[in-house]
């Protein structure tokens, strides 16, 4: 059959030369703890065993006993004698690959504390093995920093998904609890393979039937074949819904008859789902029901859920992304609302904040929570479905913006990942919740590449400071080739993919030109929208005098927002990096631009080189050919080819538009498409 990706990167395609004689030569055997009952443990071994049959072309014997080539899955518990690490090393979740001796016998450990490791570590030596790493030498530690790494799924009742670019749900909530469609496995096969280890399975734009007893069974039937994985499932709860499902006047977290609800309603939930996660909230955001409607705050609202979960373990993420129609600023608004809330919250609330003050643009400065609230759990929220990023038909990695927003220094003592892992603050209840971008589309993501988002972001949720570029690196070598020449010319094209979109869509900080309503092409001239801050021409301000959104202190003074250093920093024009100067302000069309532009000129230049960049990535892919799959190889290079046209499009409509409103010629040199 033709390669379609439906397997993701867990390939397992049989290995070349040396590699292939490594691999026969260090797996003859998996030797696994005397009784491999847990369903876990039953897991990790099912996934090596499948995955060695296939790379190595033979199947490794269970053993109990230590032979040569044997790989030994071993806890403090079971750990054959002979074996001396440090486990307090290795944490909870986190595992151990050592390529050693036992009684004399070359061996490879995958050592952890708990299953959940051993089933990690199971799936690191596979990868390692994928990716052409020498198995007889291996030393290979790693700890989840974060320790709640999530996909937020916008999956809806009906089985659309909101910016959803794959398909359907794969949540088959009509044939659900009763048939478990064999993708749940997969899903969790793949999930766990990246260390993800929880799911919230509805959209945060919630129905209250969510949460009513049918859907709770068929939560709990898909909680069931995830629980061996490691993963747990949490739902989106809508704040209404005590008025909704139980009848009650008001939603007023204060009210001790809406507590007594959600605390009933939390024990329901728990005696079907015994370890289910909790509770995912969007409230008094665009539309929702939240505790705003009866004069209560964000922490009121939270507190209430929290003290519910509370006595059976589970937490409330409460999501920060608000923002108020008459706003000065829209990027102001989650900082003037929760910041005064810091220490307020209980112990079990987590608040989810997006990576930027706006909303998933293709660059944006990190959100000026993030360091600013000391005394809270701060999860960072992604979004792995390309919403204003060209869907799933342009190839934009996200694994560089990802990277920037963590490695973003906030001026409050480190980056936006150690807030995230509670370093900074000392938070021992941490997140990192990405917005999937699954369906039912064959290849599970609406294109080749964008697995490689999901990938990205499982690995980065578990080690936030892991290079983008070597993410790239594995995951081109589990989904394409491990040849290093080829693996490194398309993770380069991949790399190189994230500026290209910045510059064709929004360059130099400019952001939200997309068209209203779905998000993907160009209109930077809509002006009429209900909202005025939906309004493209709200964000860029462009007119004679300039272009840009003056968020300094002449302006709506969002950057003081910032701590003082970073304030500074993007606070005047001449410190503020070229590539968010239009985020912070508003120049005239001649303002000089480091380059020895004008800032009209380098727009122009930028625009240019994004459709470039696109035009090269297709030329690269094309000469990829030999190394790739027909199928897959031709998918890619369709999609490249409308991605192309696209970010001309982009392109030509921005320049037209702006060369319009500003009243300039195109700079000497630029020619008018043809
Ligand atoms: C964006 C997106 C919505 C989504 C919202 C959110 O505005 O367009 O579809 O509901 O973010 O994150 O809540």
């Amino acid at each position: 059959a033709a390669e379609d990706g439906h397997e993701l990167w867990l390939r397992y395609r049989p290995l070349q030369g040396q590699a292939m004689v490594q691999l026969q030569a260090g797996a003859r055997s998996i030797v696994v703890p005397a009784q491999p009952g847990s369903p876990t443990l039953r897991a990790a071994v099912a996934e090596l065993q499948r995955g060695i049959t296939a790379m190595a072309g033979r199947e490794p014997v269970l053993a109990t006993r230590i032979a040569q080539g044997a790989l030994v899955l071993a806890t403090p518990g079971s750990a054959p004698p002979g074996v001396e690490l440090r486990w307090d090393e290795l944490g909870r979740e986190g595992w151990l690959l050592r390529s050693t001796r036992l009684q004399g016998r070359p061996v490879t450990l995958i050592a952890a504390n708990g299953e959940a490791g051993l089933l990690y570590g199971s799936f690191a030596w596979l990868r390692a093995a994928q990716t052409g790493a020498d198995l007889s030498r291996l030393e290979q530690r790693s700890v989840p920093k974060v320790g709640l790494r999530l996909l937020n799924h916008w999956d809806n009742l009906d089985r659309s998904v909101e910016r959803g670019y794959a398909g359907a749900s794969i949540w088959d909530w009509w044939k659900l609890p009763d048939l478990l469609d064999p993708r749940y496995v997969d899903y969790a096969r793949a999930n766990a393979s990246l260390g993800i280890n929880g799911t919230v399975l509805n959209n945060v734009n919630a129905k209250a039937e969510s949460l009513t007893a049918p859907f709770l069974a068929k939560a709990a039937a898909l909680a069931d074949v995830f629980r061996p994985y490691g993963i747990r499932v949490y739902l989106s709860a809508r704040f209404s819904a005590p008025v909704e499902l139980g009848g009650l006047k008001t939603a007023d977290p204060l009210d001790p008859a809406v507590r007594a609800w959600w605390r009933a309603k939390a024990a329901e939930i728990y005696e079907r789902i015994p370890d289910f996660g909790g509770f995912l909230v969007k409230a008094n955001s665009e539309g929702q029901p939240g505790p705003q409607d009866y004069g209560r705050h964000h922490a009121d609202g939270a507190n209430m859920l929290a003290e519910a979960l509370a006595p059976h373990g589970g937490v409330v993420m409460w999501r920060a992304f608000v923002y108020a129609p008459d706003a000065k600023d829209r990027a102001a608004q989650a900082f003037a609302e929760f910041q005064p809330l810091d220490g307020k919250f209980a112990p079990n609330v987590i608040v989810q904040v997006k990576n930027g003050p706006i909303d998933f643009q293709p660059r944006e400065p990190f959100h000026p929570l993030f360091g600013a609230m000391p005394k809270t759990p701060l999860a960072l929220e992604l979004q792995i479905t390309k919403e204003y990023l060209g869907f799933s038909t342009h190839l934009v990695h996200l694994g560089p913006l990802f990277e920037e927003v963590l490695q973003a220094d906030t001026g409050h003592g480190g980056t936006v990942a150690r807030v995230v892992d509670g370093r900074l603050h000392g938070h021992r209840l941490t997140a990192i919740a990405g917005v999937a971008n699954i369906g039912t589309d064959r290849n599970w993501s609406g294109s080749q590449f964008d697995q490689a988002n999901w990938y990205a972001f499982g690995r980065l949720a578990w080690d936030p400071d892991l290079p983008a570029a070597a993410v790239a690196r594995d995951w081109v070598a589990q989904t394409f080739t491990a040849r290093p020449a080829a693996r490194d010319a398309i993770a380069r094209l991949m790399l190189a993919s994230r500026e290209a979109v910045v510059d064709y869509m929004t360059p130099l900080g400019l952001h939200h030109l997309m068209g209203t309503g779905h998000h993907h092409g160009p209109a930077p001239w809509v002006d009429n929208l209900e909202r005025a801050d939906w309004n493209p021409v709200y964000f860029h301000r462009a007119g004679r005098d300039g272009i840009g959104f003056d968020r300094s202190a002449t302006g709506s003074n969002a950057v003081a927002q910032y701590a003082p250093s970073v304030a500074r920093r993007f606070g005047d024009p001449r410190t503020t990096p070229p590539e968010l100067l239009l985020w912070f302000h508003h120049l005239p069309w001649d303002h000089a631009m480091p380059s020895g532009r004008t800032l009209w000129a380098e727009l122009v230049a930028r625009y240019d080189r994004g459709v470039a960049t696109v035009a090269d990535m297709r030329r690269r892919w094309a000469a990829l050919e030999p190394d790739i799959d027909a199928a897959r190889h031709a998918e890619v290079a369709a999609y490249l080819a409308v991605q192309e046209g696209e970010a001309r499009w982009w392109r030509d409509a921005c320049i037209a538009y702006f060369q319009a409103v500003s009243g300039l010629p195109l700079p000497p040199g630029v020619r008018p498409p043809a």
